[in-house]
């Protein structure tokens, strides 16, 4: 039978500002989900947090986009969020953009990433949540894991994966997609990827000559944009990521190897601002220089039958010290530069935010140049 794991995450209020979230809002949301496993609506669940960010991860038999799950992580946020007003965080229901919910949060402000898959006998999966930052971050690593040789040795030495995998990009501004194949189309996949603000990976699947369902994805990243669906700026999207490992596909290790570099990306303070993505357990998991830097957090399950063991804390851990500690100085780096490009982003980015505000003060006051 197969399989749905979901994540799904609002910002329903910071504490304070946008650092965390409170611990009260994580045991409303472990009493929302505990009830909804008994009732049997999923089967199984962990609630965390990434930074401001409440994370929902949940495996069912629903498929993707189930008016019940949907239901049920809409309603958890508007709990949330009532209890974030009662204790007066920061944004209380930041993320949550029309009171009018229709059966799916899609468009509505929460990010979303679910696939449906059969299981292999043993299915490992990681689930990735970012804060102060764009679904683009995810393209990186997702390219170096699924076809890189030089990050991940299964591409040459395994079989299972020597064929590479299919990648399914989004132009987020066209709202179009395109499958390319790695890899034989890897250049033209780079050529898109490395705009990470326009194009974005949304999913892989295995090639046709995998021994993995060919339609199942193996992994699948939330790309929704906060600025697109509020007209202004609101918040960043702080995507999510789900991403299968093992048995014909990355190993865990060559999955976590995608993310030390601490490769830069967009985000940061008032959303405005490139700054290294620093790798953290769930512990450090807090926004706090600069509400920064970005970070990421990487929990590891094992699932059978729809259940899932205790998380594993992957990035909680000595091996991703130097990469912590390259993210710092480059942070540093980065801070000296204070307002200018580029640790401030370009006019194009800043568009959304309320720079356009302070510029329009000056209109009246620009002549022609003679
Ligand atoms: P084990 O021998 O510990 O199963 O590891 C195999 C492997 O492929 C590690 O990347
Ligand atoms: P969040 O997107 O995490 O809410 O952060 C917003 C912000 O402006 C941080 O400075
Ligand atoms: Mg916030
Ligand atoms: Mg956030």
């Amino acid at each position: 039978m197969k399989t749905t794991f979901s994540i799904i995450k609002a910002d329903v209020g910071g504490w304070p500002g946008h650092a965390l979230v409170h611990p009260d809002l994580e045991e409303i949301a472990r009493k929302k989900l505990t009830d909804a496993k008994r009732d049997k609506i999923i089967t199984d669940f962990h609630v965390t947090h990434c930074g401001d960010d409440l994370e929902l991860i949940m495996a069912h038999s629903n498929g993707t986009d189930a008016k019940e799950v949907h239901s049920l992580s809409w309603d958890t946020f508007c709990e949330a969020t009532e209890k974030a007003r009662d204790l007066g965080l920061y944004g209380a229901g930041q993320d949550l953009l029309s009171d009018a919910f229709s059966g799916n949060v899609k468009g509505m402000g929460p990010g979303v990433a679910e696939m449906e898959f059969t299981p292999r006998k043993a299915e490992p999966v990681i689930a990735f949540m970012m804060d102060k930052t764009e679904p683009g971050a995810f393209n990186l690593p997702i390219f170096k894991m699924f076809s890189d040789p030089f990050n991940t040795a299964g591409l040459i030495i395994d079989p299972s994966c020597h064929d590479g995998f299919v990648f399914e990009v989004w132009d987020i501004q066209e709202h179009k997609h395109v499958m390319l194949k790695s890899p034989e189309e890897m250049y033209d996949l780079l050529a898109l990827i490395g705009a990470k603000s326009r194009f974005v990976i949304k999913r892989v699947f295995p090639k046709p000559s995998s021994k993995l369902p060919k339609d199942e994805a193996v992994s699948v990243i939330s790309t929704e944009k906060l600025y697109q669906i509020a007209g202004e700026y609101v918040g960043k999207d702080d995507p999510v990521a789900a991403v299968r490992a093992q048995s014909g596909l990355p190993a865990v290790g060559e999955v976590l190897e995608g993310f030390s570099l601490g490769h830069l990306v967009s985000g940061w303070m008032r959303g405005s601002h490139n700054g290294p993505l620093m790798p953290v357990g769930i512990k450090d998991a807090a926004c706090t220089r600069f509400d920064g830097p970005p970070r990421v957090a990487a929990l590891g399950f094992q699932l059978k039958d729809g259940k899932l063991t205790e998380p594993v804390d992957l990035f909680d851990d000595p091996a991703f010290d130097i990469t912590r500690r390259r993210c710092m100085e480059v942070m540093d780096y980065m801070r000296r530069h204070g307002p200018f490009e580029p640790h401030r982003l370009p006019m194009a980015d800043m568009e959304y935010t309320t720079l356009p505000k302070v510029m329009k003060k000056l209109g009246t006051r620009f002549k022609k140049i003679k």
